[in-house]
Formats: C-alpha cells, sequence, structure tokens
C-alpha cells in the first residue's frame, strides 16, 4: 500500500474538477504509493478462485497488478488518466496487460457497465467530495450473484497526521455498510470490523486502523 504515505489533504473547494486534481496530485511526483498489494484484500483474494473483479479508484495498480498476476480479470477505474498510464506501463513490465482493462471514469457522475465476482474499493477516499451513498450501492450493484464486495477504509487518522481521529471523513464499519444500502436478504456479511497493521512515514513508526466491509451476495 499506498495511501497515508503523504498524508491527508485539507479540503479542497467543493467545485473542484475531481479528474485535475488527482491528476495534478499524481504528476507532483513519479510515483505516489507503494505500488503493493493492500494487504486486506490480499488476505481476501487468497481465498478466492481468480473471476472478474472491478477495482474502483485503482490509483497506480498495486492491486490491479497484484490481482491480473494471480489470474483475475481487472477492470480499472479511475478519474486520473495519470495514475491509469502509470499502471497500464507498470502493467506491460509485470506481463499482465492482457488482463487488465483500465477505464477513465468519475463514478459520482456515472457507474462503468457489468457484473464483477469481486469489486473492490481500496481507500477509494477523496479530499474532493466522494460520497459513499453513491457511490457505494452501484458498487454493489455490479457484484455478481456469489460474488463479494470489499470495501477497505482508513478508520482513523494515522498517529503523525495530526488530523482529528473524529473527522466525519473516518466512518465506522457500520456507517459503511449502512451507506451500501444492501437489501439483507440478498446477502451475507463476511467481515464487519477493524484490521490493524505497522506503517512508517517519514521515520514514525505507528498503527494503522483500517475499516473493512466484506459482503457477498447469495
Ligand atoms: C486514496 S487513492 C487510493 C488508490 C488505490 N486504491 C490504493 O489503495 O492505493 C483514491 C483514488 O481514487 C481516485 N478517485 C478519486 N475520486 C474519484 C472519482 N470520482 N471517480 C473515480 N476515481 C476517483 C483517485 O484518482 C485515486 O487514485
Amino acid at each position: 500500500m499506498t495511501a497515508h504515505q503523504h498524508g491527508h489533504h485539507e479540503n479542497p473547494p467543493a467545485d473542484t474538477d475531481p479528474a485535475r486534481f488527482w491528476d495534478e496530485r499524481y504528476s507532483q511526483s513519479d510515483r505516489i504509493w507503494s505500488g503493493r498489494v493492500n494487504p486486506v484484500l490480499a488476505e481476501v483474494a487468497a481465498d478466492l478462485s481468480p473471476g472478474t473483479v472491478l477495482d474502483l479508484g485503482s490509483g497506480e495498480g498495486g492491486d490491479a497488478i497484484w490481482l491480473a498476476a494471480r489470474g483475475w480479470r481487472v477492470t480499472a477505474v479511475d478519474v486520473s488518466s495519470v495514475a491509469l498510464d502509470r499502471l497500464a506501463a507498470e502493467a506491460e513490465r509485470a506481463g499482465v496487460a492482457e488482463r487488465i482493462t483500465t477505464l477513465r471514469h468519475d463514478v459520482t457522475q456515472g457507474f462503468p457497465p457489468g457484473r464483477f465476482d469481486l469489486v473492490s474499493a481500496q481507500f477509494f477516499q477523496s479530499p474532493l467530495v466522494l460520497p459513499r451513498e453513491k457511490v457505494l450501492p452501484p458498487a454493489a450493484a455490479a457484484v455478481a450473484p456469489g460474488g463479494r464486495l470489499l470495501v477497505v477504509e482508513h478508520g482513523a487518522p494515522p498517529p503523525w497526521s495530526g488530523l482529528d481521529p473524529d473527522d466525519p471523513r473516518f466512518a465506522t464499519p457500520e456507517e459503511i455498510l449502512a451507506a451500501v444500502d444492501l437489501d439483507a436478504d440478498g446477502w451475507e456479511i463476511e467481515r464487519l470490523g477493524a484490521a490493524h497493521r505497522t506503517a512508517t512515514h517519514d521515520g514514525h513508526t505507528g498503527e494503522l486502523v483500517d475499516h473493512v466491509v466484506l459482503v457477498r451476495r447469495r
């Protein structure tokens, strides 16, 4: 992973265009994220047979490339073409380009078509408006029968960030699940809770908390 290596931003103005904001953010360095798969996704996918996966907010592709290398057919969606170009170049280098389709899409404006065995939203969070209530229900709708939706979010600010732990951007697992707005009979909740990991940033080591929701469509 991934997120938090550069900390959180303050909220930019509400009218900021997400493509411009994220393209600029990605253009500020050759690589923002680590390129490694997110740990909860790796743990969950280890128990699944490879199928089709929709990676929402795929960024530079650490997850997409890891999944493709394990046989998944990946649709990687991001609003930033800078991020997707990096993902595609990295996929070529890793020899998995034929198993990855990239789609530039602002998911607040519409959702990519198709049904997937796994829909993965890893730290699909933004300093811009990215309401869970708007993006998670269509993410669930994109899950094929028997498939899963995995949402992993920062559960708290990293200890070195100085951010307020009560910042409303940090939702509880139950709040994330409520935003998905599932029909209870049609889904099984496989995981709902926190995962902890140790991370280092600029010489500070601390514990990070991720909030995890994993649901399976019956
Ligand atoms: C915090 S990053 C996480 C990237 C990656 N999933 C990871 O774990 O490293 C959030 C990603 O969501 C993308 N994003 C933000 N708003 C978006 C939107 N409205 N539609 C599609 N992608 C968006 C950003 O470009 C960025 O790559």
